[in-house]
């Protein structure tokens, strides 16, 4: 019986099996923060992949918070209707959930996209505008220093995480995941490198950990009883400096888990420009292990899995919850459907595909229940 193919509860939302699509910033939203033609092709080929749940990329809860001028947005009604409209297209083709990542960039925004070289856009450029970080320390010497936030400030950024998820809620999303890993705006509060503040945001960990619980719980308090947030972690900074931790990553997983969080998502790094990673198969399973052996909520692992045996084996063996992949969902968005007929699972797809079942496979595909 494999493992991958059973369902899983994030708080009240069921999801058919534990593969999940990985949120990945697409840099293709040109116009205002909104959708475009990439995401409409991008967001039907993944509900008709047969993962248990599809985590829309990073989008940004204010312009400010955006890591480059494309990226997805949802700080205006515009941008909440046309992803409502999307879903609800998607919905015609796909049982499939899914869920949006709410990012602030904070001092990693303004940037150049990707395949344009990445690096920061001054903030008098017409593409660009003023970073803004909990202390006014730049993520790469290249880069402009950001804007110290004043108290107001930080409570006017969680009210933006506040109307995005809303506006999230309403158009029709299934969970909210709060990104506070890969040293973004939350992930800056959280290590003691890039939060350098004396008053009650910065010093303690306890202090610290204040941005992110403060923005979690301002959210649980404006979406539906049992609505799942879930919130993506980077367990640890990569430095051999005192920095973000496991056991820092451990403590606040645990109050997340008091605050009802829907699961922990377990990503690294990201922080410092000066990060030495191990990049290799599975990575950053051990982290997800030690979180897992320290919270009874949901526990997802992430990075370089890409073998349906390898995804089967972490779960048998208990070192997550469930499995997000992003990269080989790019290359080959049907990874659910090879991952069952590997792993001898039955899979749910559409009726207009049923022919396509391979011989010998006679009971490998299930139509999706209509009703
Ligand atoms: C193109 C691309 C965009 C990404 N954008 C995001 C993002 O928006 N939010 C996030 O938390 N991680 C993002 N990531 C990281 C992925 O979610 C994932 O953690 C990482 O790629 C490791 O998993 P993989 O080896 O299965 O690709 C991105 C990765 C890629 C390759």
């Amino acid at each position: 019986m494999s493992e991958l193919f059973q369902s899983i509860a994030f708080d009240s939302l069921t999801l058919d099996n534990k593969i999940i699509i990985a949120p990945m910033c697409q840099y293709s939203a040109v116009d205002e923060g909104c959708l475009s033609y990439w995401h409409e092709q991008q967001w039907a080929s993944y509900a008709l992949s047969g993962a248990g749940l599809c985590i829309v990329e990073a989008t940004a809860v204010h312009p400010a918070g955006r890591i480059s001028y494309a990226d997805l947005g949802l700080w205006n009604d515009d941008q909440a209707e046309r992803m409502k409209a999307l879903l609800h297209k998607i919905r015609a083709i796909s049982p499939m959930p899914f869920a949006i990542q709410l990012a602030h960039a904070g001092r990693k925004a303004s940037t150049e996209l990707p395949w344009r070289g990445r690096g920061q856009i001054a903030k008098n450029d017409v593409l660009g505008w003023q970073t803004v970080a909990p202390s006014p320390i730049p993520f790469s010497a290249d880069d402009a220093v950001p804007h110290e936030l004043s108290i107001k400030e930080i409570k006017s950024i969680q009210q933006d995480f506040v109307a995005a998820a809303q506006r999230a809620v309403e158009a029709g999303f299934s969970l909210i995941e709060l990104h506070a890993a890969h040293g973004y705006l939350l992930h800056q509060f959280l290590s003691p490198l890039s939060n350098h503040r004396t008053d009650e945001y910065g010093g303690s960990l306890e202090n610290r950990v204040r941005m992110l619980l403060e923005t979690f719980q301002a959210i649980k308090e404006v979406v539906p009883t049992h609505f799942p947030i879930g919130v993506r972690v980077s367990a640890t900074d990569w430095m051999q400096v005192e920095s973000w931790d496991t056991a820092s990553t451990i403590y606040v997983s645990q109050v997340l888990q008091q605050l009802g969080a829907a699961y922990i998502h377990v990503s690294s790094g990201g922080l410092h420009e000066h990060q030495v990673i191990d990049v290799k198969e599975n990575y950053q399973v051990p982290f997800a292990q030690s979180v897992k052996e320290a919270v009874h909520i949901p526990v997802i692992a992430v990075g370089l899995i890409t073998a349906p045996q390898q995804a089967e084996d972490i779960l048998k063996q208990q070192q997550a919850d469930a499995i997000a992949l992003g990269r080989v969902m790019q290359y080959n968005p049907r990874w659910p459907w090879h991952a069952a007929a590997t792993l001898g699972a039955e899979m749910r797809i559409s009726p207009q595909y049923m022919r396509c079942q391979p011989h010998g496979l006679k009971d490998f595909f299930k139509p999706f229940r209509t009703s």
